[in-house]
């Protein structure tokens, strides 16, 4: 049976897997995508068991929103867990923007491209340089109060950042870059967010497809492919990241899954874990990753993938 999630101190809960959809709308971040790619890929993702949609307004600055808004037509919102992101400000040139009366408004708007009257999950996306991050989760807090949004979260914050914004107990849940291949957060943010019961969303699960075991190692990236700016698709730390990918391979063909289900379930199985979100680009790879949550690793299996892709050079 699927397990149920609960999010931070929040009354949110939601399944172990969900949906990243920079991808879905994210016109500005990715070239050549489509909408109706988008809209399916949500579609995908709501038929097919995941309900937690991870969105932001940076992602197609509000295109994303929209489409999922679209797509939210067909189904129950109560169904749905809407996680969304906002902080850069449209009148400063996109920086991060946290000052309270911003990020209200940025709530409201957010409403309104949604076309919702709640969102679920509400992050800070960025923290900008000047405002007390306590301010800005003080604001949050009141939107709760209000029932525009139902759990505050903070992105992107340094783990002093993140104490500074959790100074009255507020924050509900932290996202941050975290995979197999990029594991600071486990010493830098899992104590404390343990400690004050604070949910852990980690973004790039699948270190944007290196993880899926689609490389070969040999691939030869131009400057104008986003790999060329990646370490994990640079040198020795690249061939040695593909390398580990046919340990996980193995496991994988033991359990007739993917090398992308098997690591999705890694995520899944591991406590520190709340909700693990990959990205897709075709609604295929959502159907895909889905099934992910009929993977069940054994104790030996979870251990070794843990430390297939430890001691990777820089
Ligand atoms: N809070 C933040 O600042 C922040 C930052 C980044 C991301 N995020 C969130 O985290 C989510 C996940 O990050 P991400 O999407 O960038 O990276 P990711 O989940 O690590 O990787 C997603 C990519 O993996 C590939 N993929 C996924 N499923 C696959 C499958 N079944 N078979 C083959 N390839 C598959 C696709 O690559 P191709 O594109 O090659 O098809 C997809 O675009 C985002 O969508 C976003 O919601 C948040």
């Amino acid at each position: 049976m699927t397990k149920t999630i609960t999010i931070g101190h929040s009354e949110v809960t939601s399944g172990p897997l969900g949906l990243g959809t920079n991808k879905v709308g994210g016109h500005n971040l990715f070239p050549g995508l489509n909408d109706d790619d988008g809209r399916a890929v949500v579609r995908a993702a709501l038929d097919h068991g995941v309900k937690t949609l991870d969105t932001a307004f940076m992602y197609g600055v509000g295109r994303s929103e929209e489409l999922i808004g679209e797509v939210l037509r067909d189904y129950k919102r109560e169904d749905v867990v809407i996680a969304d992101k906002g902080a850069q400000d449209p009148d400063q040139d996109l920086h991060p923007n946290n000052r309270p009366e911003f990020l209200t408004r940025a709530v409201d708007a957010a409403l309104q491209r949604l076309g919702t009257d709640y969102i679920d999950i509400f992050y800070i996306h960025f923290p900008d340089a000047d405002t007390p991050k306590y301010e800005a989760v003080g604001a949050l807090q009141r939107l709760k109060e209000a029932g525009k949004i139902r759990a505050i979260g903070v992105s992107n914050f340094k783990p002093a950042q993140v104490q500074e914004a959790n100074q009255d107990g507020y924050v509900d849940v932290v996202e941050d870059a975290y995979s197999l291949v990029q594991r600071d957060a486990e010493q830098q943010l899992f104590p404390y967010l343990q400690q004050q019961g604070i949910s852990f969303v980690p973004y790039y699960p699948l270190a944007s497809g290196i993880l899926t075991g689609k490389y070969t190692g040999d691939e030869q990236f131009g400057p104008d492919d986003w790999q060329s700016h990646n370490p994990n698709f640079q040198g020795a730390r690249f061939k040695q990241i593909v390398a580990g990918m046919d340990r996980v391979k193995d496991i994988a063909a033991a359990h007739h899954v993917t090398p992308s289900q098997l690591v999705l379930a890694w995520y899944i199985q591991n406590p520190a874990v709340a909700v693990v979100i990959p990205g897709a680009r075709k609604a295929a790879q959502v159907e895909q990753n889905a099934q992910t949550l009929s993977v069940t690793l054994t104790a030996d299996e979870y251990q070794a993938i843990d430390g297939v892709f430890t001691n990777l050079p820089d």
